[in-house]
């Protein structure tokens, strides 16, 4: 355009130039003025230069009319001197937005040189639509635009000009937007969006606008551009949480980092204004450190390990913050879920390490909490007791219990007990712990000593040394300490207490007894103690058992001859023997005794010496003196049997006794065989020598009566049927009873003694047997108290206290 513009002037100068020329040169040349359209074609009259000339058609070759060279547009026809179109003409092109526009140039003719201007005006025709430069008008307008707001847009350009010129804008129907069409001072139309309605990002966030130009030209021209509207975000809505309050059930122990929950707040704006980050809001520093949120995405993660039983739920506040200033605030409401992480704890409140064994049932000895800190059936506590042990617990009120003695105690057999509590939840899976404790029983007193037998018999032979330990009795105490300390005493005796200390003693300390003196058999049999086991507890406990000492006999006692007694010179009495007896006849009878017992009195007799052999036999158990065979004439009128007593013992002890025997029909035929003897010296001697023969012939007779009765009834006994035997020790007064017939050989003694059954009808009588004339002893037992006797109450016994035995003699009447 500008080019344009010069090149105009350009022209108009050399177009001034042969004016001013002509001006001098006295030609003067005339303007000639056409008015033409632009755009038309090559060729086209412009207008009829020659004839407005005045140039005539034959002058034209001559005069050469021609327009000036450098002219591009016209040309003049040679045939016609017309101006024709030469070039296209665009005005836009030469004149621009200029409303008039016109070329001007010369016309040069010769021969006459003559110069003359030509004005070609040009006229516009609407060739040009009205442009936008760009195919897109971008904007940005925000949402919180307020209605009747304006934007200028670029404007279209329209090189027409005047009335083809763009005239107007419009726009494409729509709510939001109008355009009106505004001059700029340049004379410029430019189009101005005005906002109609406010916009909302959030429900359309672009709006697309047809922008179209129109020019004035007939048919007008358009030209359209698009508008987009991008609606900017303005930060108008606050973040929004999904919910007002979460809430959410977390096991406790869950490790540090543990989800928890995401808590998600929105914002409608867009960018940063939707840009949300999340803090804890309100939330004690304690409770802030154990959990942490995440603050981009509200991640609510545990930042340590939570324990139900320190704290049961936690509240958080979070506060949702946008880019801008909108905040929005919610609740998590995390609840803790129990977990059986805790086991029951027992703990003993008060206990009694030691109790008495005697102490009673139901006494309480330890006073027991248990405890669990986890909560519901995780907390729940059953106590129990391990093994069996005498106590047993009693639940008192909520978790505590009583340890209560449910059983006798007894230190004795068991000391202590190891109790072993044992607490167990109900958890899944359940937890437990035990505590144990040591009790121990003290001890009581309560057991008495106890001997090991039930009572003790000792045999101790007699004769023992003094001071020999002849028994030991021995007691224990399970008690402890003093209490089963047990020391021995001899509380009692059958024997003289005040004797009692010279016989025996025991040690109180080990129990043994020991014997004080040598022991007699003969003297003493046996006695009975009553030992005292005392222990030492308060009050002391005691026990007593019996101790039989049995003193053994020994043989020490030789046999003494008790018949025929000596006389005091030596000398025995003698016997007469009927010269007449038959064979077998009972001459006397040797009578001694043993003071020994069993064995040791069992005497036995036999021929030492005769001095007629074979003459007389002698039993050997009974000591009869029998004749073997008739007497005969030749046989000497006294004859001296020497007869030997022998015990049983080992070895055995022995006596002789020296029978006289005389044969005569009478004590006088036998009395002349007496003076025989030596004369007694004097007449003291004499008397006695009688007094010993009247003594002797009692005795004969007595013996012959004796065996007399012995001969009758060993008779009859052995058809009796209503004789019965003594068991030894047994004294029988009613039922009628007889001695074991016992053969000879079997006893020392063949005495048979006789019972009567009726005092009436009694067929003894008794002899009184002096001690001297001590009756045998009973072989059967050794047993003092041992009684051979007659149940006749006219029976009269002796008790020899010698023999601690009660013998009885029975004679027939
Ligand atoms: C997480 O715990 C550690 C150690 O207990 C502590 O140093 C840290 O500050 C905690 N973090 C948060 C976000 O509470
Ligand atoms: C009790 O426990 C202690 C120590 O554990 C042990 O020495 C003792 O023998 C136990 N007693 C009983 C009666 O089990
Ligand atoms: C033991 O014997 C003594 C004397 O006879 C008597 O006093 C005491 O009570 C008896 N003790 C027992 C336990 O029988």
């Amino acid at each position: 355009m500008q080019r344009n513009c010069r090149a105009a002037e350009r022209r108009k100068r050399q177009v001034l130039l042969p004016f001013l020329l002509s001006l001098f040169c006295g030609a003067l040349s005339q303007q000639i003025r056409y008015t033409i359209p632009e755009e038309l074609a090559t060729g086209s009259l412009v207008g009829p230069l020659a004839t407005d000339l005045g140039l005539s058609a034959q002058e034209l070759p001559a005069r050469k009319l021609r327009v000036s060279a450098e002219e591009e547009y016209f040309s003049i026809s040679a045939e016609s001197g017309d101006l024709v179109m030469s070039g296209r003409i665009d005005r836009e092109k030469i004149c621009g937005k200029k409303s008039e526009c016109a070329l001007e140039f010369e016309a040069v003719a010769d021969n006459p040189m003559n110069i003359f201007h030509i004005v070609v005006a040009i006229q516009d025709i609407n060739d040009n639509a009205p442009h936008f430069t760009a195919k897109y008008i971008d904007l940005e307008i925000c949402e919180s635009a307020s209605p009747g707001v304006k934007f200028s847009l670029d404007s279209a350009q329209d090189a027409d000009v005047e009335s083809n010129s763009l005239k107007i804008y419009t726009i494409n129907s729509n709510q939001y937007f109008s355009v009106s069409t505004k001059e700029s001072p340049d004379g410029s139309k430019y189009p101005e969006l005005l906002l109609e309605k406010p916009l909302d990002r959030e429900q359309q966030s672009s709006h697309q606008l047809i922008l179209t130009a129109k020019d004035g030209g007939t048919p007008s021209l358009t030209g359209t551009t698009q508008v987009r509207i991008q609606v900017t975000d303005a930060n108008d809505h606050a973040p929004v949480f999904s919910q007002e309050v979460y809430r959410v059930s977390l096991q406790e122990n869950v490790s540090p980092g543990h989800p928890v929950l995401r808590v998600t707040a929105t914002d409608q704006d867009e960018g940063i204004n939707a840009e949300i980050t999340y803090a804890f809001h309100n939330v004690p520093t304690s409770t802030s450190l154990l959990f942490r949120l995440n603050p981009h995405t509200g991640d609510i993660t545990t930042n340590g390990t939570l324990d139900f039983e320190k704290t049961r739920s936690y509240v958080l506040g979070v506060e949702a913050k946008d880019g801008g200033v909108h905040t929005a605030r919610c609740n998590v409401q995390i609840e803790i879920i129990d977990e059986n992480d805790n086991a029951p704890e027992v703990t003993f409140i008060s206990f009694s390490n030691q109790i008495p064994e005697e102490a009673n049932l139901g006494t309480v000895i330890a006073l027991i909490k248990v405890r669990d800190q986890d909560s519901g059936h995780n907390g729940l506590v059953t106590c129990y007791i391990q093994k069996e042990v005498p106590f047993k617990l009693e639940p008192t009120s909520k978790n505590y219990y009583k340890l209560v003695i449910d059983r006798a105690l007894d230190r004795e057999q068991t000391a202590e007990y190891n109790i072993t509590i044992i607490a167990t939840d109900k958890g899944q899976p359940p937890l437990s712990s035990s505590t144990s404790v040591t009790l121990h029983i003290a001890d009581v007193n309560d057991n008495a000593p106890v001997f090991h037998e039930a009572s003790y018999v000792v045999h101790v032979a007699e004769n023992n040394p003094p001071g020999a330990s002849i028994a030991q009795v021995s007691a224990t105490d399970p008690d402890l300490g003093p209490n089963g300390q047990v020391s021995y005493s001899i509380v009692a005796s059958d024997l003289d207490p005040r004797a009692l200390s010279s016989y025996v003693s025991v040690s109180a300390h080990s129990g043994v007894v020991f014997a004080q003196r040598a022991f007699d058999h003969e003297q003493l049999r046996a006695f009975q103690l009553t030992l005292q086991a005392r222990d030492q507890g308060s009050p002391a406990l005691s026990a007593n058992v019996s101790l039989r000492v049995l003193v053994g006999d020994r043989n020490d006692n030789a046999p003494r001859v008790l018949y025929p007694a000596l006389e005091p010179d030596g000398s025995a009495l003698f016997d007469t023997v009927p010269r007449a007896a038959q064979p077998g006849y009972l001459v006397t009878k040797v009578v001694a005794v043993d003071a020994d017992s069993g064995h040791n009195a069992w005497l036995s007799y036999h021929v030492l010496q005769t001095s007629e052999p074979g003459l007389f036999s002698v039993g050997l158990r009974t000591g009869e003196v029998r004749t073997t065979r008739a007497l005969g004439d030749r046989d000497v009128t006294r004859q001296r049997l020497l007869v030997a007593v022998r015990d049983g013992g080992q070895p055995p002890l022995s006596a002789t006794a020296t029978l006289l025997l005389v044969f005569a029909d009478s004590l006088q035929e036998a009395l002349p065989d007496l003076g025989d003897r030596p004369e007694p010296s004097d007449p003291q001697s004499e008397l006695q020598f009688y007094l010993v023969l009247a003594l002797t012939l009692v005795s004969v007779l007595f013996l012959l009566a004796v065996t007399l009765a012995v001969a009758l009834r060993l008779r009859s006994s052995s058809s009796s049927s209503t004789g019965g035997c003594f068991p030894s020790g047994l004294c029988s007064k009613s039922e009628p009873g007889v001695l074991p017939n016992y053969s000879e050989g079997t006893l020392p003694y063949s005495y048979n003694l006789y019972v009567a059954t009726q005092s009436a009808k009694a067929e003894f009588n008794f002899l009184n047997v002096t001690p001297e004339m001590a009756p045998p002893q009973d072989l059967l037992s050794d047993d003092p108290s041992a009684i051979v006797c007659a149940s006749n109450e006219d029976a009269k016994t002796t008790y020899d206290p010698s023999f601690s035995s009660h013998v009885s003699f029975c004679k027939p009447t």
